[in-house]
């Protein structure tokens, strides 16, 4: 039997559903869940208590639910503007409005199709555009904010338009505060060729290669400096250990995957072991919700 659906006053899709559905690592009890189109929808979905959710994938959500609504970016959010727009150069290019919605895979697939250069580093991240910039998702060939011109952040006092220059970011962060949501950015990337851009993500995609292929919220911790925390785990002897549902991949040791039936507190008890047993302080690289 499907859920209900039913509309908000401004029009929004409200259901409750499973987030499992919408996590890579295919956990998470209920919510209620509101896809919203335009701003509008979206500004009626923050004026109560809110979680936004991009592609899931840097998430480990409770089994018992969330009782926060999560708030999911479609319609305009969803839209991808590729035309080159005034401010561009023969050298440049900038974007129209790309949304925080879109799945950043089929992004970069564009981008390759368009020879455009400059977030060739974040291939493999199988987060949304929102999601990403949230995190400056990447990797040590580069990262989003390599390829942003402006952005758009949505909170329940209102909508404003920013340069990434007027954000302290760094690695794994964009500096934009919990719960501002992006819900638009446009690109500032390099004119090159189909077949440079692809070579460049084929080489930063070389990189992967040892990671489980499994599903998983990716990375659990960052790297601290210097050694990785995959070998830190890894030298620890922790590879392999399985509790309940989860195990730390015998693939690489900073990445936690679902067997198959994986609870929520399984994937905690993991990273409280992991913890104990590297004698580094490690940071959580993923969200714990609630
Ligand atoms: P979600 O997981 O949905 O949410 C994560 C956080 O972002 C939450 O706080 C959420 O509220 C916030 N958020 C989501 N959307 C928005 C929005 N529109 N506005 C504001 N905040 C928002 N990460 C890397 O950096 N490099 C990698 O190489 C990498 N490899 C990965 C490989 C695999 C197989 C997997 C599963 C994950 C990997 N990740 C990697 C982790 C993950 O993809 C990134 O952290 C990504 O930025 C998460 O984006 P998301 O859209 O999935 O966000
Ligand atoms: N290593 C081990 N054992 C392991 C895992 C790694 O000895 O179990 C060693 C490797 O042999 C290598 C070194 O540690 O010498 C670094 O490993 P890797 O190249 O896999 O890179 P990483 O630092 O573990 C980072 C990012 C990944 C990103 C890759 C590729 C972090 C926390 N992780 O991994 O990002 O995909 O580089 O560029 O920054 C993520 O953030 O979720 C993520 C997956």
């Amino acid at each position: 039997m499907s859920a209900a659906v039913s509309l908000s006053a401004s029009g929004a899709k409200v259901e409750r559903l499973a987030l499992s559905r919408f996590t890579t690592l295919g956990v998470g009890g209920q919510a209620e869940v509101w896809t919203v189109e335009n701003h509008a929808q979206l500004s009626e979905a923050m004026s109560a208590p809110y979680r936004i959710l991009g592609g899931g994938s840097n998430l480990v959500i409770a089994d018992e639910g969330l009782k926060e609504r999560v708030i999911r970016l479609g319609g305009e959010f969803a839209a991808t503007d590729l035309q080159a727009a005034p401010e561009s150069t023969a050298e440049h290019f900038i974007s129209g409005w790309v949304g925080g919605g879109v799945p950043l895979p089929g992004l970069l697939r564009k981008l390759r199709t368009l020879g455009l250069s400059g977030l060739e580093g974040t291939v493999g991240v199988p987060a949304q555009v929102g999601g990403a910039v949230w995190m400056n998702a990447g990797t040590r060939f580069g990262e989003m904010f390599d390829g942003l011109f402006a952005l758009e952040i949505a909170t329940p006092e209102g909508v404003s338009q920013l340069s990434p220059d007027e954000l302290p970011w760094g690695y794994r962060d964009s500096a934009i505060p919990r719960n501002h949501i992006v819900t638009r950015v446009r690109l500032q990337l390099t004119r090159s060729t189909p077949e440079a851009v692809s070579a460049k993500m084929q080489n930063a995609d070389t990189s992967r290669k040892g990671q489980p292929k499994m599903k998983t919220p990716g990375c659990a911790f960052k790297n601290p400096g210097g050694v990785g925390a995959g070998k830190l785990i890894d030298d620890a002897g922790l590879k392999g250990t399985q509790i309940g549902g989860a195990m730390i991949s015998p693939d690489h040791a900073n990445f936690i995957v679902n067997l198959g039936g994986a609870a929520a507190s399984d994937v905690h008890a993991l990273l409280e072991l992991i913890r104990q047993r590297v004698g580094v302080p490690l940071e959580l690289e993923y969200e714990l919700w609630p």
